[in-house]
């Protein structure tokens, strides 16, 4: 179980001290949610925030790519650190091109889909990722409900990725509670997006709410049917 904190969730103003709590918290990757204005209406950072931060931890850093044609930018991401960078099929229109070109620069390929778009967009670019990332909200902002339908989503993907004996890991993103991570690790998912309705809920401390989330998924780990 891969628990990604979602630095966009963080406070800002002390986004160092941040990722030194949550490290010590043994948290496992740090998530960032890069957002263009364009296929997504929100902004948030670009590569310099993340070759920055770089030098100040070890964890693998996730990059969640919300923008059109992310295969423009990939080598910025990867020169500043990036460990793992995700794109959307939506955004790309080559994108098996993307994903290999995401290989070539040495760093793990994630795809990612959104709410509505069907898994059939996997169908012929699952030779070419390490990760699956499925939206449980609609990109582009923190703070949002669930969409119920993504639930028995995770679960036919992961019951796909057991019957092709595919290991690739099973990201989910978006209202990542301590209750929703429970349906969504059930189901299937072993990569785990903590926002604002986890790790950075208001009024709770980063240390205690991470061990409160990995006990939740871990607690339902043993019906987990995904690959290893
Ligand atoms: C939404 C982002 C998420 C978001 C998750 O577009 O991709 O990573 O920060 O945070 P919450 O828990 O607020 O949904
Ligand atoms: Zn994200």
């Amino acid at each position: 179980m891969i628990i990604s904190a979602s630095l966009m969730c963080a406070d800002l103003t002390r986004l160092g001290e941040d990722i030194a709590a949550l490290e010590a918290a043994g948290i496992d990757w740090l998530h960032f949610d890069i957002m263009d204005g364009q296929f997504v209406p929100n902004l948030t950072f670009g590569p310099d925030l993340i070759g920055n931060l770089r030098p100040v931890t070890k964890l693998p850093f996730d990059v969640h790519l919300m923008i059109e044609e992310p295969i423009r930018y990939l080598d910025r991401f990867r020169e500043a650190g990036s460990d793992i960078i995700v794109v959307h099929a939506e955004a790309c229109g080559h994108l098996q091109r993307t994903l290999a070109a995401i290989r070539d620069l040495g760093a793990k390929a994630g795809v990612a889909l959104n709410p509505s778009t069907p898994l059939s967009a996997l169908d012929y670019v699952l030779d070419d990722v390490d990760l699956v990332l499925l939206m449980t909200v609609n990109p582009g902002y923190a703070g949002q409900k669930l969409i119920p339908s993504t639930i028995p989503k995770i679960g036919e993907l992961a019951e796909r990725l057991g019957r092709e004996e595919r290991s690739i890991i099973l990201q989910v993103d978006g209202n990542v509670s301590f209750e929703n991570a429970r349906l969504m690790a059930a189901q299937g998912a072993n990569c785990f997006v903590a926002g604002s309705s986890s790790v950075f809920a208001a009024g709770l401390r980063r240390p205690e709410a991470t061990r409160r989330l990995r006990e939740a998924v871990e607690a339902v780990g043993a019906t987990w049917r995904g690959p290893e």
